[in-house]
């Protein structure tokens, strides 16, 4: 089992595809809670399921990770050990059919690395990345330095919220910060845990039209996801609804969100994107 993970990941890395074919989106909130890391996880599983995708799922929730459990994967294996010199092909997973990086806890430290290191990491994670088709990245919740460092390097930046008041105020406050300090603008909104469409909808506009009014910036609506057991039933038995319940209306929803995302063509550079990610969190650009 270990050899066939060790296989595959070779055979993947050994497609050697341009960088620039990489897409790197990224999956963040203002309010925590609110489904990102299940929604990156099944997003990954989906576009690598059903449109043959080489997909990378990166947790760079920095502190408080969970991916490894909603994926069932080793913990023991992730970013700390890229620190202490081990290569970085080493510590991806293989899971649910894509693969994954965790516990990027520490990044933040990049600083304290001695040079020579800090370029290590930096080119063994661009290296990687260019294996794939796509990096999908899920962010802890906030408009810290640390999250809107991943954002603002990224081609797309999945904002997801639920229709709760608290929720849609953190969003409309993230999308503000990155669009008025930084200019980016490459949003789509996931509305999640919706008892309808229509509530979903709605919760849409009402961000829609205040990012219309006071930031003059055009968001557009990625999906809406609905409240479900499923998926706390799906976490407690580590399977992923898209794959256990494909015909679940999330599993639908999501669907539509994945064949979007994999018919879109990339905009905006994202080329270079770690020494991009790396300079915002040493502030230095
Ligand atoms: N559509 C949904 N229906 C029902 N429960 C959901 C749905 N989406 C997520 N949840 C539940 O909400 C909780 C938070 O989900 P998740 O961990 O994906 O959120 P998160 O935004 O990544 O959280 P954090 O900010 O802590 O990283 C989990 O218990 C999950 O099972
Ligand atoms: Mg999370």
């Amino acid at each position: 089992m270990m050899e066939d993970q060790a296989f595959g990941l070779r055979k993947l890395l050994a497609k050697k595809k341009s960088i620039t074919n990489g897409k790197f989106v990224t999956v963040a909130s203002g309010k925590g809670g609110v489904g990102k890391s299940n929604f990156s996880a099944n997003l990954a599983y989906t576009l690598a399921k059903q449109y043959h995708k080489d997909i990378l799922l990166i947790d760079a929730d920095i502190g408080m990770g969970n991916i490894h459990l909603l994926l069932n994967a080793d913990p023991s294996k992730n970013m700390r050990q890229v620190f202490n010199g081990v290569p970085i092909e080493q510590v991806i997973v293989e899971s649910n059919g894509f693969y994954a990086l965790l516990g990027f806890s520490g990044l933040d430290r990049l600083d304290e690395l001695e040079e020579l290191e800090f370029h290590r990491v930096i080119e063994g994670l661009e290296r990687v990345s260019g294996q794939f088709d796509y990096v999908i990245i899920d962010t802890g919740a906030g408009i810290d330095a640390k999250v809107t460092s991943f954002l603002r390097a990224s081609h797309t930046t999945y904002i997801v919220t639920t229709p709760e008041p608290t929720a849609m105020m953190d969003a409309y406050a993230l999308i503000k910060s990155l669009y008025s300090l930084y200019g980016y603008q490459r949003f789509k909104v996931v509305v999640n845990m919706c008892r309808s469409r229509s509530e979903g909808v709605q919760t849409f506009e009402k961000l829609r039209q205040s990012t219309q009014k006071f930031l003059e910036l055009e968001l557009v609506l990625a999906g809406v996801l609905p409240q479900t057991p499923r998926i706390r039933q799906c976490v407690e038995a580590r399977a992923l609804i898209a794959e256990r319940y494909p015909n679940e209306n999330f599993s639908r929803a999501l669907g539509r969100i994945a064949a979007a995302e994999a018919g879109a063509r990339a905009i905006g550079g994202a080329a270079e994107y770690w020494s991009k990610v790396v300079g915002f969190l040493r502030g230095k650009a």
